[in-house]
């Protein structure tokens, strides 16, 4: 529980309320008010011990310092203790934190006759939580005459080093010319005036000082002191620059963010917010996220997610939620409890990533699998049983040519259905970030021999650093097709290829060459797939190539195709590389 520091050390009686609601009353408060117990006293008005006529003035004082229009304020009432005779007191309020927030400290000052001790002046400055100063506006460079206990609370000094000097010996190194200045002018002037500096204590270490500076008259109407207030803001400032510093960050994010409280109204929406729900952050402060729900989830879902962050503890998941207009999208969301000093859950932090295109893109994905896969291949292996029927009873050898030639086209077509699973692959590989090592990826060329026994793969290794790449399943998948693309587009009676890891220092990169004795790849496909796009009149003949392209340059890696010597094609990755986790440099 965040409480004001004076608040043990304090003898007088006194109160803290929000707006006018007590919320603590300190064993001296209760005995002034009549032998009160705690229960008796919180939850009502401060004014329930205060003669009627005084109701209206305190309500004013205290919306006054709960709109920060005043940094403290004095009234003299008449109070109404239960056990004796309304007496007179002087009530002094100052804002405070309580609990978190923003509350009022109303301490009581007896000042009836029987009351003695300091005069209630002196008490009544020193009760306070700010600092209060006191300078003489007729001597040469206006002397501090007073200083309060707030005041040396809050730089450091003690009283004796302080009256009689003017009171810039607070400014230092770092204080900007601009708010002395427009003390200095304000002073000159016999005006009112408010700036936050940088000050320092008696140990030289910095604080941000709110200074509230009044010029106090005689009956005469002439100047004869200035009133200083002084309040440390330095949490607040902190607050303030890491809020802006915050602010500037969720700007420019490209996810939408929002804080809550621990209530859960939303205190915070940044533009990517309003972007993707379409509620402005007008329109969404003080309201609770719930005006994002969708019904897509049950209460089961919700009940959880509150459990695990008031736990303290970050909660993850994907969830459909509802633009202000209606339409549905879907999201990855964390939530982040934002924690105090105390360790208590203040705030809740939430970014929600739009991930409707990723799931679009899914879906279509699984429906185009399902329909090459599945319909496309079912209706393939009749063709092909019927071209098979007719090859064995055709008698004219043109006749069986071209059923045969049905067979063999009806056989790539399958090949191709396939290829949608190696999309899939393809796409739900690209978020891994798995390292792999390079016996890992001779281990892909392993396999490779085993799925394709017709071909003569060879393997030359010259890397000898103890490298791995970032996500093996992605180069696995570019080696399976260019092999698997070597062997079909082979016309030689065994298909050879030959494999070659080289690597290279400056940028650190793994080069992996496949070269073959096929048909090679047309420069016009290749063309195509560099270039990046395909048109009605340019496109490649599969999505072989696609694939292997795709993969490397998601590894953040280049594809080049050249063609040399006896070799059909050769195809070169380059892939940035780092270092194996567990070798020793
Ligand atoms: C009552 C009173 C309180 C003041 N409190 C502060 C203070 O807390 N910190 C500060 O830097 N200056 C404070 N000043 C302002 C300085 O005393 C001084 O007026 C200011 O530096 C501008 O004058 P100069 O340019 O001659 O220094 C206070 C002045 C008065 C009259």
């Amino acid at each position: 529980m965040t409480r004001p520091s004076l608040v043990s050390a304090h003898r007088d009686p006194f109160v803290i309320h929000i707006e006018s609601e007590m919320v603590y009353a300190n064993d001296p408060c209760l005995a002034l008010v009549g032998g009160q117990t705690p229960d008796a006293v919180i939850g009502r008005s401060v004014s329930a011990f205060v003669a009627e006529p005084f109701y209206q003035p305190l309500a004013e004082q205290f919306e006054q310092l709960s709109t920060q229009q005043a940094d403290a304020l004095g009234l003299s009432v008449e109070i109404e203790p239960l056990d004796r005779p309304p007496h007179e007191c002087v009530i002094m309020s100052s804002p405070v934190e309580w609990d978190g927030k923003r509350a009022i400290q109303s301490t009581f000052l007896d000042v009836s006759a029987d009351a003695t001790d300091e005069p209630v002046f002196t008490r009544a400055m020193n009760a306070a939580p700010i600092g209060i100063s006191i300078a003489d506006a007729t001597d040469d460079d206006t002397p501090l005459i007073y200083v309060s206990d707030g005041f040396c609370r809050i730089t450091g000094y003690g009283r004796s080093d302080v009256v009689g000097r003017n009171c810039r010996f607070l400014q230092g190194p770092d204080t900007r010319p601009e708010p002395v200045a427009a003390m200095r002018e304000a002073i000159a002037a016999e005006e009112p005036v408010t700036v936050t500096l940088r000050n320092y204590r008696v140990d030289g270490t910095m604080f941000w000082n709110r200074v509230t500076i009044t010029p106090v008259a005689n009956t005469a109407g002439e100047v004869t002191h200035f009133l200083g207030y002084q309040e440390d803001v330095s949490q607040q400032k902190l607050y303030e620059h890491e809020k802006t510093l915050f602010e500037k960050q969720a700007d420019a994010a490209p996810y939408a963010m929002f804080i809550t409280d621990r209530s859960g109204s939303i205190e915070y929406v940044n533009p990517a917010f309003e972007e993707l729900t379409g509620y402005t952050a007008a329109e969404a402060l003080g309201e609770n996220p719930r005006i994002l729900k969708s019904n897509q989830q049950d209460d089961s879902f919700y009940d959880e997610l509150w459990e695990t962050i008031t736990a303290g503890e970050t909660w993850e998941d994907e969830l459909v939620n509802r633009t202000k207009s209606g339409e549905l999208f879907r999201v990855q969301q964390t939530i982040v409890p934002i924690q105090n000093a105390d360790g208590e859950i203040t705030h809740f932090a939430a970014i929600e990533r739009d991930i409707s295109e990723t799931a679009f893109t899914d879906q279509v994905l699984d429906v185009i699998n399902r329909i090459l896969r599945h319909n496309l291949r079912t209706s393939i292996n009749v063709i092909d049983g019927y071209a098979t029927l007719l090859e064995e009873t055709l008698e004219g050898s043109d006749e069986i040519a071209a059923a045969a030639a049905i067979s063999d086209r009806t056989r790539r077509l399958e090949t191709l259905s396939e290829k949608t699973t190696h999309i899939r692959n393809l796409m739900e590989r690209r978020s891994e970030k798995q390292l792999v090592d390079l016996p890992t990826i001779i281990n892909y060329i392993d396999q490779c021999r085993r799925n394709h026994p017709e071909a003569a793969i060879s393997l030359t290794n010259t890397v000898t650093d103890d490298i791995a790449i970032k996500n093996g399943s992605l180069l696995q998948l570019a080696i399976e097709e260019s092999i698997e693309n070597s062997v079909i587009h082979n016309d030689d009676g065994q298909p050879r290829i030959e494999i070659t890891f080289s690597q290279s220092t400056d940028p650190p990169q793994l080069c992996i060459e496949i070269a073959d004795n096929g048909s090679g790849i047309p420069q016009t496909e290749w063309d195509v797939i560099t270039a990046n796009q395909e048109t009605p009149l340019q496109h490649s003949s599969g999505i072989g190539l696609w694939l292997i392209y795709w993969s490397i340059t998601s590894l953040g890696g280049t594809v080049d195709l050249t063609r040399h010597g006896s070799y059909g094609s050769v195809l070169t990755y380059r892939l940035p590389v780092v270092d194996a986790p567990n070798s020793d440099s």
